[in-house]
């Protein structure tokens, strides 16, 4: 399948990103800072301006898209009165606008996607008071994802939360369980075996101590 990577550098969408290119797809993987890898880099920023544009622009200039999956994020604490507006912003374009403009500029272009894979977090159902943003754009994904999976024209949409991964996500954060969270090879791992059943929509939970997969919705 040719498959996009939002956030594919690093983490979760590069360990994505090597299981399928292993498994023969076409694989092309996004983010700011190059890396060297043995699939397509494109860069894309998800925090300067014109995003909408931008991402009509980028999906216009590359093959059609079977496989669309939105791994872009970062960590992101504070209080709603602690963050500034740039902050909140921010957030809301690489957590938020991004996954919607990647799938509309996607359909308007190819009328159809064969998948859609939405990566969440246990802030996707976890309220967390220093998370506000993070759980706006988690849980409102999830939700967007869901209903494009009612639009017939996303064939078939896979949401996963995982649970606290060991990747660059926690670079600047000092957290002192970084041994016991989850392998992001594992997880995805995971997620393309969740992708081998048939259905239109499912969520799952991803979750540690001890990892296991919790299955929440198929239909
Ligand atoms: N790690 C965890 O504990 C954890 C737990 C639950 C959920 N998640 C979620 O899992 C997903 C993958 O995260 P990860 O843990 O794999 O983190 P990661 O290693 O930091 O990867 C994040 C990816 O997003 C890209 N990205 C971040 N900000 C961007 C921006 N402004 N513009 C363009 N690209 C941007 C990064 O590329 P550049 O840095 O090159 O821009 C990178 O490719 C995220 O959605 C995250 O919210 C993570």
């Amino acid at each position: 399948m040719n498959t996009l990577i939002i956030g594919g550098t690093t983490g979760l969408g590069l360990e994505l990103a090597k299981k399928y290119h292993t498994n023969g797809d076409v694989v092309i993987v996004t983010g700011r800072k190059e890396v060297k890898v043995p699939f397509e880099f494109k860069p894309f920023d998800l925090s300067e301006a014109n995003l909408a544009s931008r991402i009509g622009i980028f999906i216009s200039e590359i093959p059609t898209i079977e496989r669309l999956v939105y791994a872009a994020g970062y960590f992101q604490e504070g209080r709603i009165t602690d963050l500034s507006d740039d902050n909140i912003e921010e957030m809301i374009n690489v957590g938020g606008r991004g996954l919607i403009y990647f799938v509309k500029s996607i359909l308007e272009k190819q009328g159809s996607l064969e998948e859609l894979v939405t990566i969440t977090s246990t802030s996707q159902w976890t309220p967390r008071q220093k998370e506000p943003i993070y759980n706006f754009i988690k849980a409102g994904g999830a939700h967007f994802s869901n209903a494009v999976a009612e639009d017939g024209r996303v064939a078939k949409v896979l949401v996963a939360g995982p649970a606290g991964m060991r990747t660059a996500f926690w670079e600047d954060v000092e957290r002192d369980d970084l041994d016991e969270v989850l392998d992001p090879s594992w997880v995805a791992d995971q997620i393309v075996e969740l992708e081998n059943d048939t259905y239109t929509y499912r969520f799952v939970r991803i979750l540690r101590q001890p990892a296991r997969v919790e299955i929440i919705e198929t239909r």
